[in-house]
């Protein structure tokens, strides 16, 4: 029988085999098999995907096939980010703001958005209390905003500091189901 997982994870750092990848490794491993080994990982900076660009000269990049393949064959879509300067990576910024493409140029793929469930996986290195606590609130409401917006559903999102290990196992779960 074969397994359709019912997620798909962007990495949104600006290295494939990084710490963002090790933490996903490491957060996939707490998933069971099959889904352990079927979740598909893609690494954004491997791909052309260019900012938003208001006369439409770039539809031929990478977005289009990429948020085709995940709105039409995931139920979740999982965002996969280091902080960089006290926010998400250029990656994922220059990602959410394509999404624009798929509400004014995109229509049937429009119409696959409501519903849809986003997660985010976020690294950082070295921040004190106060200031994760006031990066995780600007993170989140981004986020909330965001899908509340598009009519999808924030799952919400694990913060891990890259040497921690993953304490919150069901939340992990959650996150990729
Ligand atoms: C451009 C840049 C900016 C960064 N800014 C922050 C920051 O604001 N706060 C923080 O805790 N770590 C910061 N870091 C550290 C990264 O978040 C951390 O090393 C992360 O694990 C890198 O993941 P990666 O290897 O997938 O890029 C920054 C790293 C880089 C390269």
């Amino acid at each position: 029988m074969t397994f359709s997982p019912s997620c798909i994870v962007l990495n949104g750092s600006s290295r494939a085999f990084g710490n963002t990848k090790t933490l996903l490794n490491k957060m996939i491993q707490v998933l069971e098999e099959p889904f352990s080994s079927e979740i598909p990982i893609v690494d954004l900076c491997t791909l052309n995907i260019t900012p938003y660009d208001y006369l439409g000269r770039n539809t031929g990049d990478d977005f289009f096939p990429l948020i085709q393949r995940c709105l039409k064959n995931f139920e979740t879509i999982v965002f996969a980010t280091p902080i960089y300067w006290y926010t998400v990576s250029a990656y994922i910024k220059i990602f959410l703001d394509r999404f624009t493409d798929v509400i004014t140029l995109y229509k049937d793929l429009n119409e696959k958005l409501e519903g849809k469930k986003i997660s985010l996986i976020v690294n950082f290195e070295g921040m004190h209390q106060e200031t994760l606590r006031s990066v995780e609130e600007n993170i989140n409401s981004i986020f909330i905003h965001f899908c509340r917006y598009l009519k999808m559903q924030y799952k919400g999102a694990y913060f891990a500091h890259i040497n921690l290990c993953i304490s919150d196992q069901e939340k992990v779960r959650r996150l990729f189901s």
